[in-house]
């Protein structure tokens, strides 16, 4: 398999779970059960393929609002998926971590979370994060509160605050922007998921649902993402040699 340009850090909004069930005429748990499947998948797929950072939307911070039944079965769903993938991680020296407000999550599931990050801390292979109890504004007011206290505390002043002062208060502080967000299910917004981080992200929407992606569905997506120019608010390279007649 050749690689030309792999971004180095992919996101994915992995919706569709409930919608691809019912479509079979199935609980809403099912098409979890069938997503965490594709989990795997994919994180073994990146992590071999060359992917330095993937990071997933797996609970969001509204998702508390969901049926307790549905939230249940999701926490126990993770419960399992961390039980069970930990000698994947290992084997594939994948290293774990999370982003979110864990403080929230059950008890059982927040101390394997730690054991597994514990056990996988310094694989120099994939990082593979897990967006558990996140909300994009949620993270961006934490970080705000921590900030306010150092100010509060007289130990930097207002001014002192710059986009990299926020930057090294959010949960993301130690990994680099992501370079491809992927939407599943034919949504085409952000829904509260790396807000600040995606400024200078690429896009990429299908309408695949979650438990039916595919690994030539993220290649698909990888190879569009080749496609684009990124230019970060300047002009593209090309256009600048246009005008300087070169
Ligand atoms: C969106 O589908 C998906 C979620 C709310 C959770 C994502 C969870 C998984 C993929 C499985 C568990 C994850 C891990 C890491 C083991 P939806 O329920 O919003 O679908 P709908 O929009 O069709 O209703």
């Amino acid at each position: 398999m050749t690689h030309s340009k792999r971004p180095k850090h992919i996101a994915i909004i992995m919706d569709g779970n409930g919608r691809w069930a019912k479509a079979q005429s199935e609980p809403r748990l099912y098409g979890h059960r069938a997503g965490a499947k594709v989990v795997r998948e994919i994180t073994t797929h990146a992590a071999k393929s060359g992917i330095a950072y993937l990071t997933l939307y797996a609970f969001s911070h509204e998702n508390w609002k969901r049926p307790t039944e549905e939230v249940e079965g999701l926490m126990k769903l993770l419960w399992e998926y961390l039980k069970q993938e930990k000698a994947t991680l290992l084997k594939n020296r994948i290293q774990l971590s999370s982003i979110g407000n864990a403080q929230r999550l059950p008890l059982t599931v927040r101390t394997l979370l730690a054991s597994v990050q514990k056990a996988t801390q310094g694989l120099n292979g994939m990082r593979l994060t897990l967006a558990l109890s996140y909300g994009g504004q949620d993270e961006i007011t934490r970080a705000m509160q921590k900030i306010g206290q150092k100010i509060a505390a007289g130990h930097i002043q207002p001014e002192d605050i710059n986009p990299q002062m926020i930057e090294q208060n959010l949960d993301t502080h130690d990994m680099p922007p992501p370079d491809l967000i992927i939407r599943t299910s034919g949504e085409q917004r952000l829904s509260n998921f790396l807000p600040w981080q995606s400024a200078y992200s690429e896009f990429y929407f299908t309408d695949v649902p979650w438990p039916a992606f595919t690994v030539d569905e993220f290649e698909k997506a990888i190879a569009t993402y080749n496609l684009r120019d990124r230019r970060y608010g300047q002009a593209s390279a090309s256009h600048i040699q246009l005008v300087q007649g070169q």
